[in-house]
């Protein structure tokens, strides 16, 4: 069984940093995929919660949790110990190597795209990163961001911190000028199809936080409509072709 080394810490407002040792039989996270989390050892609620990787280092994995609702209250609540998790699952952002790439993030959005920008910073791309939030109260780790992004840009909508805006508009500004080979992005549904709208950009890779019910490909709670048909968020995804989405069918 996997081990919550300490218990989680409020990061942010309604932000929580865990740290978990998995299981010795499990692989090493890719950037993009997600463990799937069950909230409390008993038996409601009885459904997984998806979160994706925040981080992976010496043999721990890092997630950031956003108190949405019950489950993530349980998960947020949990003391050192044992905990229940299956994964890492899904499939993950591509790597490429020596490309001029954007990252933009909203919200706990940002959350995957931190250990991407490491993973892509060690292939020799150049990265720019657009990190977005509500407000200033609910930033974490702006610190490791900045570190982890050749050029780093903060956005808030309430400018409270940073320049005032939405990620969307600062990713289709600078997708219009920079010449980047590809966007990966991950926020609320209307940003990402924003973002994906870009024509300027050739590759666009959005993970997708839809609903997700099994996570393991057996529900098809997770269904995602695309120009190539029905796709499974959970097993197909969390990471997609954000061209290739149908995203007025969401
Ligand atoms: C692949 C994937 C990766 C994710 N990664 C993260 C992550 O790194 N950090 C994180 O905090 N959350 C992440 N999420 C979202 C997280 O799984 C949900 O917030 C969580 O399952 C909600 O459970 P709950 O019991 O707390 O809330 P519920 O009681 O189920 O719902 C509470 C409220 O949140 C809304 N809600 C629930 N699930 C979602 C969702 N998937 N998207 C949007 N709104 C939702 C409901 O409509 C409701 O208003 C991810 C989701 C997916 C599919
Ligand atoms: S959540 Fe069950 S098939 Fe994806």
């Amino acid at each position: 069984m996997a081990y919550l080394i300490e218990k989680p810490a409020e990061i942010a407002k309604d932000h929580f940093l865990l740290k978990i040792r998995p299981d010795s039989g499990s692989g090493t996270p890719a950037p993009g995929q997600f463990v799937n989390i069950r909230p409390y050892e008993g038996s409601s609620p009885l459904i997984r919660r998806p979160i994706s990787v925040f981080n992976y280092s010496d043999g721990i994995i890092e997630l950031i949790v956003r108190l949405a609702g019950e489950g993530t209250r349980m998960i947020c609540s949990r003391k050192q110990g044992e905990i229940d998790i299956l994964g890492p699952l899904g499939r993950p952002f591509s790597l490429p190597a020596g490309k001029r790439l954007l990252l933009a993030g909203g919200g706990v959005g940002n959350a995957p795209l931190y250990y991407l920008s490491l993973e892509l910073k060690k292939n020799g791309n150049e990265i720019t990163y657009i990190y977005g939030s509500r407000s200033a109260e609910y930033i974490f780790f702006e610190d490791k961001y900045a570190q982890a992004a050749d050029n780093f840009i903060l956005m808030t909508d309430d400018g409270s911190a940073g320049s005032r805006g939405f990620t969307t508009s600062g990713a289709a500004e600078l997708a219009a000028s920079a010449g980047f080979d590809a966007i990966y992005t991950c926020g609320p549904i209307p940003m990402m199809q924003g973002i994906a709208s870009i024509t300027t950009v050739p590759q666009i890779e959005v993970s997708m936080e839809n609903y997700f019910a099994c996570g393991i490909g057996m529900c098809s709670g997770c269904v995602v409509e695309t120009a190539n048909g029905l796709k499974r968020a959970c097993v197909e995804g969390p990471v997609m072709d954000g061209k290739s989405i149908l995203w007025q069918s969401l």
